[in-house]
């Protein structure tokens, strides 16, 4: 499954980790999942990224939200690694689970393949993908950075806050550009003015455009 995207169900590949052997719609359960991947173990940038994930635990903690990384070497590396991940980042506790994956085969399956760096058998590492899957084990957002691109946490924690927002209003609302938690939300286009009215008794101000069409609509929500 090369390209698993936006909508796809994750594959149910039972995979070896640092906390035992783990299915993963098992694993998914009925929460939602922050599935991440890491080109290797023991390099400068998954380091400091794997600390700032284990930083944040709390946070996704709050939200009900599960934890789930992916670099390429195996298990033993990854308990070994998980001490200067630890070490660099002080008071973080890798509390979640890390899975090895040294045969390259589940990055494939995961749509988690860097195309421009190789280990020195000439296999493709892993990108930084992160996929964030839904109870239903959909893929419900997808960032791909290359190696050379450490990812900000702030940002799958905003926007991990949008979807659960969205979700929360029967994805009748979107977050708009830069929203941050606290600020207004606009309503969905699948919303119809009347619908609008019934599903935000809070009320709801359209922005006056050139066009008339009444398409940007701003609520508050909770
Ligand atoms: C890193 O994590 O620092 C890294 C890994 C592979 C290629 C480049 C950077």
């Amino acid at each position: 499954m090369p390209g698993l995207t936006l909508g796809d169900t994750i594959p149910n590949l039972e995979v070896e980790s640092t906390h035992g052997l783990i299915k993963l719609h098992d694993f998914v359960a009925n929460s939602w999942t922050v599935l991440f991947s890491h080109p290797g173990d023991f390099t400068p940038v998954c380091t400091t990224e794997l600390g700032k994930m284990a930083a944040y635990a709390d946070e996704f903690s709050k939200r009900g939200v599960k934890l789930l990384g992916l670099s390429c070497d195996d298990v033993l590396s990854h308990v070994e690694w998980t001490k200067d991940i630890e070490a660099y980042t002080p008071g973080c506790k890798v509390g979640y689970p890390i899975i090895a994956d040294p045969n390259r085969e589940i990055i494939k399956q995961l749509n988690m393949v860097e195309p421009d760096e190789k280990d020195s058998s000439g296999h493709n590492l892993p990108s930084r993908a992160l996929h964030i899957v839904g109870p239903d084990k959909k893929i419900k957002l997808s960032f791909l950075y290359p190696a050379c691109t450490g990812r900000n946490m702030d940002e799958v924690m905003r926007a991990l806050d949008s979807l659960l927002l969205a979700a929360n209003h029967k994805n009748k609302i979107a977050t708009p550009a830069n929203w941050k938690p606290g600020e207004p939300v606009v309503i969905s286009p699948s919303a119809s003015d009347q619908e609008a009215k019934e599903m935000f008794p809070q009320g709801y101000k359209t922005v006056d455009l050139p066009s008339k069409k009444g398409y940007l609509r701003f609520t508050n929500v909770e």
